[in-house]
């Protein structure tokens, strides 16, 4: 296994995506932790995370002494990097400036690290960003590649198989990052590279079961993939022992809240709570427009009907969530500080500390495209696992302005003739998330002999891999007038039809 020791970077995670995309397994542990889950884990190799601290300021964390006298490979990512050479007797400096974005490095000497991969006398793209710098190596390390900004860019220690990169390989926008960080894991430290979604499973399995004992677990479904396969995940662990409330708010899309009652009652005879609770939500959102009131309105709401139910089950010990990675990251200030609420997501609210109850959210470190693969794992249908994701409050954030049952409905109409074509055409698994929004804004138009004046629908479509970012997909051809067509001779009150051509940033993928 790899160690990573994170020393709070916002993409730590995605180191550890990395090293399970090269089939090896690892663990994160905070820098102040790193020494014990070490002790524990025995890993083969260690990777140190960046950081928003500095490494020449006092105070700053380091990495565990332990680690550096193990004789085990070391892979230092930006402040991983300047902590090491802080820690083994280099220098580095606060910068007066920075360099951020993307950079080109010149690849000066091989290295065991860039076997396979990297040539002396190449350009490669990374992705840079550091204020800080590498002033003065450590004894025993060398230059291995240069960028105009970073003339340390990447350092090794042979010997001793230290690497010390100032880019960040976890990200995207290192194009060959993920093959830097498995040549670490696999080539480096000899790992073999055959841990898979399935050990995964059997892991959480376990641990799940160590957690909950013989106590009570309710799990609430949103009815996407997310809750759903962290359901079936506590189901294997602990069978009968779970119960899962599908909190039905009628702002899902349509034949959404049938299916998942379908699969959970049929095809994994899961005891499953359905409340029907869509007259409540409708009431409370009538008259409410601003997209922050939405989302607390309905996260709320979400709460006191699902503590509701937990109540007549007869009270859990134990709340089961589908939070993913980014659903933490997006939500949670990292260092603690004030941190800016884009959005209020509602499946990460407040509901444990109301009921008292402890939280198992078995998918917590992991990524959408991960989830699916361990719902595969898990045996739910691909239809189910390949779905797009759908946001919690559902298609009352897709409703800019007051929502109501006849807004839901033109909308659910009109989104369903969208996915449609979209499955014919064969784009669906090629598309992150596509789905139609209802404007409230009418505009004249002319059908037949007479003149209308009805709603814009806007059609969204974007890839990503992580809904962290997005781009907006390109529709081949006439693939959006067939669309638009359809959609206005289909659907009464909505006369035209827009395409969003926003990339995320500076948008969200989101309307609201
Ligand atoms: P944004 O709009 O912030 O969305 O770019 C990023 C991803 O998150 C989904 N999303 C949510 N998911 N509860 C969820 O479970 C929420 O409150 C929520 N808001 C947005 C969105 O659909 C996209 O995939």
């Amino acid at each position: 296994s790899i160690l990573i020791v994170d020393f709070g970077s916002q993409v730590t995670q995605l180191i550890a995506r990395r090293v399970r995309e090269a089939g090896v397994y690892s663990e994160i542990a905070p820098f102040n932790m790193a020494e014990e889950a070490f002790e524990r884990l025995k890993p083969k190799g260690v990777i140190l995370s960046g950081s928003p601290a500095s490494v020449a300021e006092e105070g700053s964390p380091r990495a565990p002494q332990v680690i550096f006298d193990s004789g085990r490979p070391i892979l230092g990512i930006c402040y991983g990097q300047q902590t090491m050479m802080a820690q083994l007797g280099g220098a580095v400096e606060m910068g007066d400036s920075g360099e951020f974005g993307r950079a080109f490095i010149a690849i000066e000497n091989s290295c065991e690290l860039f076997d396979g991969m990297w040539r002396e006398g190449e350009q490669h793209q990374v992705w840079m960003s550091h204020g800080d710098k590498v002033t003065d190596l450590a004894p025993g390390f060398r230059v291995v590649a240069t960028s105009p900004g970073a003339p340390f860019a990447v350092i090794a220690d042979d010997e001793r198989r230290y690497y010390g990169m100032q880019f960040h390989p976890e990200v995207v926008h290192t194009p060959d990052g993920a093959k830097l960080i498995a040549n670490f894991a696999r080539h480096v430290c000899g790992l073999a590279g055959d841990w898979t979604m399935a050990e995964f499973r059997d892991a959480k399995i376990a641990e799940i079961r160590e957690t909950v004992g013989d106590g009570k677990v309710i799990c609430g479904l949103s009815g996407g993939v997310d809750s759903a396969v962290a359901a079936v995940l506590v189901h294997e662990a602990i069978g009968e022992q779970l119960t899962c409330v599908f909190v039905d708010h009628g702002l899902m899309r349509a034949g959404e809240a049938e299916q998942v009652v379908s699969l959970f009652r049929g095809s994994y005879n899961i005891p499953l709570v359905h409340v029907n609770a869509e007259t409540l939500f409708l009431n409370g959102l009538s008259g409410v427009t601003d997209p922050e009131l939405k989302r607390k309105f309905i996260g709320k709401t979400f709460i006191d009907v699902f503590e509701d139910e937990a109540k007549k089950i007869g009270g859990a010990d134990f709340l089961a969530q589908g939070t993913l990675y980014p659903d933490v990251i997006e939500s949670v200030s990292f260092t603690g500080g004030p941190s800016v609420t884009i959005k209020s997501h509602h499946n990460v609210g407040g509901l444990p500390e109301r009921m008292n109850m402890k939280l198992v959210e078995p998918l917590r470190e992991l990524f959408k495209d991960e989830v699916r693969a361990l719902g595969r794992e898990l045996g739910l249908p691909e239809v189910f696992v390949g779905r797009h994701p759908f946001p919690g409050p559902g298609l009352a954030i897709r409703i800019p302005g007051e929502v109501s049952k006849e807004r839901c409905d033109i909308l659910r109409k009109a989104d369903a003739i969208y996915l449609e074509e979209i499955r014919a055409a064969g784009l669906y698994d090629a598309i992150w998330q596509a789905f139609a929004v209802l404007l409230p804004v009418r505009t004249v138009g002319v059908m037949g002999d007479g003149r209308t004046y009805d709603h814009v629908l806007a059609l969204r479509a974007v890839t990503s891999t992580d809904g962290m970012t997005a781009e907006v997909f390109p529709f081949p051809g006439d693939f959006l007038s067939r669309v638009a067509t359809r959609i206005v001779n289909e659907v009464r009150g909505v006369n035209r039809v827009v395409y969003d051509y926003t990339s995320k940033p500076p948008g969200t993928i989101e309307w609201e």
